[in-house]
Order: structure tokens, then sequence, then C-alpha cells
């Protein structure tokens, strides 16, 4: 099970025992909001119940369509933004081979679109798909979102030209909610098969239903061992309420703990590049969830040691605001040996017979203790083994995590009020029935 690591040279220079210890009251508080489903934003607190309540016949309904999606294509064009795309894309890069074709690739290929508005990425995209077979799964809680809805569109008539209308409807999948929403007035017009997002469970917290775990199926992943780590975890974390024994609980009160401090940006550090979209869902999980207010931890990311030729100057010497979490995969999945060279005009002889993951583990010891003299707190959170049921470990731990470190925060976790206003501004410039007077006086603005 995934751990999470305080050692007392990495963080508690920062944070005395004593000043986490003020919040086990606290935290018993927020449990119990989260568990009775009786705090700020309680209606969208399904997600707790996800991993034990998920129905055996979903699942196997998922499973069956990514068997056909899989048979019946070469490509599969993931429509989504934000909550409706991050989760099974995290997922999905976390757990595919690097370079395609080898195995444990996803077969067929996973593209993703409708999460911006680049005009040369769906054009290429499309050119792309000219010579494919491909199918779409469009995802949009609202169904409305204009990002994806303007890619679904261009995508949509791409396909009905190609296949034809009806092959077309065959190989469309909406994910959307019940009954609300342009896709879903869509889909059910078009015949297209159709997955609901539970009214109780808001985008960034559904990468456990259809909207994650359909298409981390279709790239051929074991969507029931993610439900089963995240169901460990939830059991895990429902009936350990201690923070020394419950890890959700125990980041959530150090990260409150070190904001108040005056460390204000969270840094997630990964040495393993697998993890970068993982990292991408941390951001928007916490990112959409605490920024409100004028309140708020910044998170951030990197990958190392890639990021450490660009970003670790400023960790080690810049502002000192940061704290990091580093998340570390205990054992690679393939062994790689340093090789002895006669010559050694390289001087990496020390080396030889050393393994990678080895001198990796180095660099990601050796930075955490720079960078923790230099003045930046460092928590380390531990995945023993990088595969489908540690991921699902990973997830539960960070939504609850999310969850408790909102409410220590005060504010609504599951709400996204600031996002309105780029929508808004969006909608006024671009002229759409209803906007055209703020358009003008933003248009002046420009
Ligand atoms: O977490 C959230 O609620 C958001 O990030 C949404 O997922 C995102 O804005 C996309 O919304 P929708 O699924 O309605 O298109």
């Amino acid at each position: 099970m995934i751990s999470l690591s305080v050692k007392h040279g990495h963080v508690l220079p920062f944070v005395s025992e004593d000043e986490i210890r003020i919040f086990e009251r606290e935290i018993k508080l927020h449990r119990d909001h989260i568990y009775h489903k009786s705090g700020k934003g309680s209606e969208f607190l399904g997600w707790v119940d996800l991993p034990e309540n998920t129905e055996a016949d979903l699942l196997e309904n998922i499973e069956s369509d990514a068997r056909r999606i899989r048979k019946q294509s070469d490509a599969v064009v993931v429509v989504g933004i934000g909550g409706s795309y991050l989760g099974s894309r995290a997922v999905i890069e976390a757990l595919s081979c690097s370079f395609p074709g080898e195995n444990g690739t996803a077969h067929p290929k996973i593209i993703f679109a409708g999460h911006h508005l680049d005009e040369d990425y769906l054009h290429e995209l499309l050119q792309w798909l000219d010579n494919r077979t491909y199918s779409i799964i469009v995802i949009s809680k609202s169904g409305t979102t204009t990002e994806p809805a303007l890619a679904f569109r261009l995508l949509r008539r791409h396909l009905e030209k190609k296949a034809g209308k009806k092959e077309a409807a065959r190989r469309i999948f909406a994910i959307t909610d019940a009954s609300k929403g342009a896709l879903k007035k869509l889909a059910d017009s078009q015949g297209y098969a159709t997955y609901t997002i539970p009214d109780d469970v808001g985008g960034r917290y559904s990468v456990l239903t259809p909207v994650g775990l359909l298409p981390i199926a279709v790239a051929g992943f074991d969507i029931r061992e993610l439900m089963e780590g995240a169901r460990r975890m939830a059991v895990h974390l429902r009936n350990n309420e201690a923070l020394a024994d419950n890890p959700a609980a125990l980041y959530a009160v150090i990260r409150n703990v070190l904001l108040n401090k005056g460390m204000s940006t969270e840094i997630m550090a990964s040495y393993n590049p697998a993890m970068q979209y993982m990292i991408e869902w941390w951001k928007q999980l916490f990112g959409e969830s605490e920024g409100k207010e004028g309140k708020g931890i910044f998170p951030a990311g990197v990958v190392f040691t890639t990021d450490l030729h660009s970003m670790g100057q400023y960790i080690q010497e810049g502002q000192r605001h940061l704290f990091e979490t580093v998340l570390t995969i205990g054992k690679s999945k393939h062994t790689l040996e340093i090789p002895e060279d006669p010559d050694d005009d390289d001087g990496l002889n020390y080396l030889a017979g050393k393994r990678i993951s080895y001198v990796n583990r180095m660099a990601s010891g050796g930075t955490m203790l720079a960078h923790v003299d230099g003045g930046v707190p460092n928590i380390e959170l531990i995945l023993p083994e990088l595969n489908a049921a540690g991921l699902g470990e990973l997830i539960y731990f960070y939504e609850m995590a999310c969850a408790l470190s909102g409410y220590m925060l005060g504010v609504n976790p599951f709400d996204q009020p600031g996002v309105e206003a780029y929508k808004r501004n969006m909608f006024a410039l671009l002229e759409k029935p209803g906007f055209e007077e703020a358009g003008k006086a933003l248009k002046k603005r420009l």
C-alpha cells in the first residue's frame, strides 16, 4: 500500500509533531462531514463510496464496450476537458509503454481532443484520422463545455463522412449527465451508446466512474484492479482515524501547517516521466478544489531529473514559499544495468554493474536532502509499484486528502465558481446569443 513519509530530517525541521497533533480533533470533524455527507458541497460526495459501491454490471458493460471498441478501432479519440479527460489520461500514460508498439502500449492508440482550442492540432488530427478506423468517446458532464463540444462537432462530421451516419453512431460513445445538457440530447437523438456521470460526482472526482474507466479499459488496462486498489485505500482511510495511521489526513494537515508558515506553493515531483499526467491530474484536483476565496496552495509539478536542469535552481535558491511532495515509485518494471567499458573514456566505470533505477534513487535522495537544506520541506509519497491497483490507491488517497485539506482551508472543495469568469468573457467576445452587450464593452478593453 502507498505510504507517506515525513522523515525527521525532511519535514519535521519545518513542522513540529505538536503542530501536527493539534489538528487531530479538527480532522475528526472534517471526516464526519465527509462520511456523513454533511459538509460544504455535500451534494458532491458521491466519489467517497465509488470504489465500494460501483455495481459489477457497470464494470461488465464497460469491459464489454471496451472490447468492442478495441476490436473495431485503430485509434480512439477521447474528447473532454479538465476532469473529463485528465484522470483517464493520467492512468493510461502511467501504465503505457514509453514507445509505441511495444509491450504494454495502449492499443488502439488513444488520442485526446477537446482539451484546448488549437486549430492546427484539430486540423492535423482530422488529417491523421483520414487514414484510420476510429471510434470516439465524448465526455462532458454539463454537456455544454465549448472546447469538447467544438471538437466533437468536427470529429462527428468527419466520422459520419468517412463511415456513414449509421456506422458513425455505432462508433460514438457519450458519457454525460443522466438527463441534462446538449450532449445528452444529441446522444439520444443519434442513438449513441451512453454512460451516465452520477449527479453527486463532480468532474475532477470522476475518474472512477465511466469517465475514466471506459477510456482506461479501451486502452487495455485492468479497471477491476484499479477499483480494487481504490477500495483498499478507501477502507484503510475510513478505518483509521488517527493521523499517524491515516496518510491522507496527515498529508492534508502537513500541507496546511506549511501554508500557515508562508509556504503557499506545493511542487509535486516525480522521478518517473510516466507520472507526468498523474501530476497534471493532481494539479487540477487541488487547484480547482482549493483555489478560491483568496485561499489555497498553488499546485505546481515537475518531473526530475529533467526539471532539475530548469526549475532546480529556483527550488534550491529562489523565494522560500515552496514545499515539495516527492512521488516515489518503489520498483522499476524493467532491469537495466550500466555496462563496464574497457576504456572508461566517459569516466562512468564507477557505476558499472549498477542499475539505472539505483542512480535515479540516489539522484532523488540527494535532491531531497539538498532541497531540505535549502529551506524546502520534502514530504515523500511512496508507491511500491507502478500498476493499476497502486494507481487506484493513489487516486483515492489524493481525493480524500484534497477534500480534507479543502475543509481545513474553510472552502467548498467541490465547486469551481471561478472557472465561469473566462467562459463569460469568451462567450461575450464570440457574441454568443445573450452575451452581445457584454461583448461590446469587452472588445474596447482588448
Ligand atoms: O472538475 C470539474 O468539474 C471541471 O474541471 C470539469 O471537469 C471541466 O470543466 C469539464 O466540464 P464538463 O465535463 O461539464 O464538460
